[in-house]
């Protein structure tokens, strides 16, 4: 029996929660059904909208839960058109076979110009200017105003964030170091430190932009503050549990820090009409933003291009490349194969049980990746022979099968 893949335009794309449209025409141009629902939608209506979907896309509202995820039977793959993939049931798609998603670094350059500008209006006060010349209070002063040239920046996490704010901080003049837990090569002339407290010490600005782990968590509180030179302004764009707050404000208040640019919270509103109160509202040479460091129209039409990208290429090729929930593999592109996909239980004797079948049809590998994690197994093949229906129909009847598809 010969069977084709599963024709494009049968392939049904739901969007939810105004997904760049540059998502839209990508999904479009490759023949696919799209549709986009403005808001996020409630569990209720999600179940009942995914049944016939091939393709879930949302952005941080929607909650795609375990119901969710068990209403979307034809469900391949949930596209997280954002950074951060906490509402999303991961492990319960893993075990369906679903992988998610995200795009983990379209907003990075966001970030490091945010940085950049912060770290010169501290160092001429610009906040508290620009707030007293919309009061109507004029005072012209140069006394504590800086130019960044020549001073050090010290990056704690030196990852995709870091070493991006690295080279553009060199071309303002100024001195790098870094701390990072791993090795890092330095850009530029930025230079490495072995210690945290080394950074601390050094620099005139330090800078924050490590993920938010148990070893993070307060990573910075009165200890590593009263470590910073007397003068030194801090600056946090990345977690808002890596700082102690009170320990920051009891800084500033005391002199100690020269002033804050902080955008992430401990405790974050959970939508823009709610009040925000914290200890570092009022205080002097403070810039406070709302989470916005990633938030730009650049960031998210590079989100709805990279996100459609990941889901255009795992529907067409398998690639599971970067995806948060799943073992990536990816097979390169072979015309004249025909490729099955299989998704599998993590136990003994599948891959046994998998190539018995393909042998008993008469078929050769010409190629196979596969790879696994604690839950499931990750299979793509690609076969001399077009017996993929016939070896699709005996490989997805297996009991340890979770998801089997043709590719082409
Ligand atoms: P990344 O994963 O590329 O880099 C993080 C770096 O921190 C890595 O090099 C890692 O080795 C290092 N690191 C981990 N633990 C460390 C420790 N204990 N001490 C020193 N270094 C440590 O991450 P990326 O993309 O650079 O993002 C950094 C942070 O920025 C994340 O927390 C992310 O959530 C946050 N972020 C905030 C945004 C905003 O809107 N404010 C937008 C985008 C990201």
């Amino acid at each position: 029996m010969s069977v084709t893949s599963f024709p494009k335009t049968e392939i049904k794309i739901l969007l939810l929660e105004n997904v760049h449209p540059v998502a839209t025409e990508a999904f479009a141009a490759e023949g696919f059904q799209v549709e986009t629902v403005k808001g996020a939608l409630p569990e209720a209506e999600l179940i009942a909208k995914i049944a016939d979907a091939h393709v879930l896309g949302i952005r941080s509202k929607t909650r795609v839960t375990p119901a969710i995820l068990d209403g979307g039977r034809r469900l391949m793959s949930v596209g997280a058109f954002c950074i951060g993939t906490n509402q999303i049931a991961t492990q319960h798609a893993n075990n369906r076979g679903v992988p998610v998603f995200n795009a983990p670094f379209s907003n990075t350059r966001s970030v490091a110009e945010l940085i950049l500008a912060e770290v010169v209006m501290l160092s001429r006060h610009l906040g508290d200017r620009t707030r007293e010349v919309h009061e109507g209070v004029w005072k012209k002063v140069a006394v504590g105003s800086h130019e960044v040239r020549g001073k050090t920046l010290g990056i704690i996490g030196y990852g995709h964030i870091g070493s991006q704010i690295g080279v553009l901080a060199e071309g303002f003049g100024m001195r790098v170091v870094f701390y990072d837990i791993l090795a890092k090569l330095p850009m530029g002339n930025n230079r490495s430190m072995s210690k945290l407290e080394d950074v601390l010490s050094v620099s005139d600005f330090v800078t924050l932009h490590v993920p938010e782990t148990p070893q993070t968590r307060n990573m910075i509180g009165p200890e590593e503050i009263a470590k910073m030179r007397a003068g030194a302004c801090l600056l946090n764009a990345s977690r808002g549990t890596v700082v102690v707050i009170d320990a920051l404000a009891d800084g500033i208040r005391r002199g100690h820090v020269g002033g804050a640019a902080v955008d992430v919270y401990p405790d974050e509103p959970e939508s823009n009409s709610s009040g925000f109160a914290s200890p570092l509202r009022g205080l002097p040479n403070v810039i406070l933003t709302p989470h916005i460091g990633g938030s730009t129209e650049e960031a998210q039409e590079a989100i709805g291009r990279e996100v459609s990208a990941s889901l255009i290429k795992y529907i067409n090729t398998g690639a599971t490349t970067g995806a948060v929930n799943f073992p990536q593999i990816e097979l390169p592109l072979d015309a004249t194969a025909h490729r099955i996909l299989n998704v599998h239980k993590n136990v003994p004797g599948v891959l046994r049980d998998i190539t018995k079948i393909v042998s008993d049809s008469n078929a050769n590998v010409r190629a196979q990746v596969l790879s696994t994690d604690p839950d499931i197994g990750y299979l793509l093949m690609d076969l001399d022979q077009d017996v993929s229906g016939d070896v699709k129909k005996a490989v997805g009847a297996l009991s340890t099968s979770i998801k089997t598809r043709i590719l082409f």
